[in-house]
């Protein structure tokens, strides 16, 4: 039998700080000092048909990670939950999560997502390392790293980054100059998701889309509209069976699927584009498809598969940190007053060579790494265990920017949401300002 282990890290905010076998302000009992079978874990019970109109009514959860915290309140670190036949148990504590990490072989295995696997089935389309599990995931996977993830493919791959950096830099300054106060306040979300589908598009696809100027043709303004498109629906679907969704939401289905359509065919048209000026033997510039084309690593379906979802999975898990970084400094102008000295120091050397800005910003790395543990982007971890493994006593079977200033109106905490990956909502406005 399959059993799947799912594992939620819970390591945001001080409230949510939680250590030993205890959660703070827990109303469960202690984890048993005897090993206990797996029917023992508490169980989060819900009324499966109250939860399924539930979220028809609200299109999505966008309160599941608050769900999730409720329960590991009530229940302690460690509870388990069916969806369908299937049984699911969340962890929280890291020392859970890591067990569950050493238990994992070399080919993890994670939960299927049904609409993304349905439009690529429907469409004879391939899954990549996102979709996939098994072999199938680590022959892909094994390919894409030296591309994607080495030092060298790092160091390719920095100046591309900050050129549309700078460009998007060079825009927001446009404005400010612009504007008759000589500062402006925007949703800084919808813009910074230009920027990183901009950079994204830039490293994976070796092509500007020029989604940083002031007039976006139609065919950017429909790649931005399709990602988005892309996640709200993931997320109205993700959370029922697909035998229902299919009655109830067939518009959010062909939503989906149109969206995913546009971006196939767009990635497509770059990915054959590589392949003849390839063929043709003409020089090509860096980027992570021609690279994959020209060490023959995969084939063309593979990376056209792959290249969809790099390109789902890099625009709104990096956008998000930064609007949030930038949220804590707006309110925290201090440490935005020494992250401006430390780079305003650094600038000649990493002007000359862009690499020295993963060395010479300590201080700004580490409040990209505060902003992403008080603002975790995924809301868990998922993984279906392929061997036995004891957690807490109770036994789990197999199968389970430099030149502004950036302030900000609010002080309050900003609610975040379940939007396939967790996002501020409202979006905070921050202000931007030139720093004297
Ligand atoms: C701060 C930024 C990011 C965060 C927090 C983040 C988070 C995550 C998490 C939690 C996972 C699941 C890992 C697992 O199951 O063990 C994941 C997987 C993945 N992410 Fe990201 N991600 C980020 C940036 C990116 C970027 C920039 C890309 C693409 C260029 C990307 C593409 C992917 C892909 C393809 C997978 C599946 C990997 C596999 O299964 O082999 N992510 N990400």
């Amino acid at each position: 039998m399959t059993l799947r282990v799912k594992a939620d890290v819970w390591l945001a905010r001080p409230w949510q700080c939680l250590r030993g076998t205890r959660a703070l302000g827990t109303t469960a009992a202690l984890a048993p000092n005897t090993p206990q079978p797996f029917e023992a874990i508490p169980q989060y019970s819900r009324n499966r048909w109250l939860k399924m109109i539930q979220i028809l009514r609200e299109q999505g959860r966008e309160n599941l990670h608050l769900e999730m915290h409720q329960a590991f309140q009530e229940l302690g670190p460690i509870f388990r939950y069916s969806i369908g036949r299937t049984q699911i148990v969340s962890v929280m504590l890291p020392e859970d999560a890591e067990k569950v990490f050493q238990a994992d072989s070399t080919q993890p295995c994670r939960m299927t997502l049904e609409p993304w696997v349905a439009h690529r089935e429907h469409r004879g389309l391939r899954c990549g390392v996102f979709l996939l599990n098994g072999p199938e995931w680590r022959f892909n996977r094994l390919r894409l790293n030296p591309n994607m993830l080495s030092p060298k493919a790092v160091q390719k791959f920095v100046p591309m980054v900050d050129m549309a950096a700078r460009d998007f830099l060079e825009a927001l300054k446009k404005k400010m100059r612009m504007n008759a106060h000589g500062s402006f306040s925007i949703d800084f979300h919808s813009s910074v998701f230009n920027y990183t589908i901009e950079a994204s598009h830039f490293v994976l696809l070796g092509e500007r889309l020029g989604l940083l100027g002031h007039d976006l043709n139609s065919g950017s303004l429909k790649f931005i509209h399709a990602l988005h498109s892309i996640f709200k629906t993931t997320t109205q679907l993700m959370f029922l069976p697909s035998g229902l969704t299919r009655w109830t939401s067939n518009r959010v289905w062909k939503e989906n699927f149109e969206s995913w359509d546009f971006i196939a065919e767009h990635v497509m048209k770059c990915v054959k584009n590589v392949y003849q000026e390839s063929a043709k033997g003409r020089p090509q510039s860096w980027s992570v498809i021609s690279e994959l084309v020209a060490e023959d690593a995969l084939p063309m379906a593979a990376i056209l598969a792959n290249c969809l979802e790099l390109i789902a999975g890099s625009v709104d898990t990096t956008a998000v940190p930064l609007v949030m970084t930038l949220f804590e400094l707006a309110r925290n102008p201090d440490v935005q007053q020494a992250i401006r000295q430390e780079s305003l120091a650094a600038e000649t050397s990493i002007a000359a060579n862009p690499q020295r800005a993963m060395t010479d910003l300590p201080l700004l790395q580490a409040a990209l790494k505060e902003s992403l543990r008080l603002y975790p982007v995924a809301m868990s971890l998922e993984r279906i265990l392929s061997s036995d493994l004891v957690l807490h006593n109770y036994y789990v079977p197999a199968g389970v920017l430099k030149s502004f200033k950036v302030e900000t109106k609010e002080q309050s905490d900003v609610p975040m949401a379940y939007r396939f990956v967790l996002v501020p909502s409202p979006s905070p406005l921050l202000t931007f300002r030139p720093a004297s």
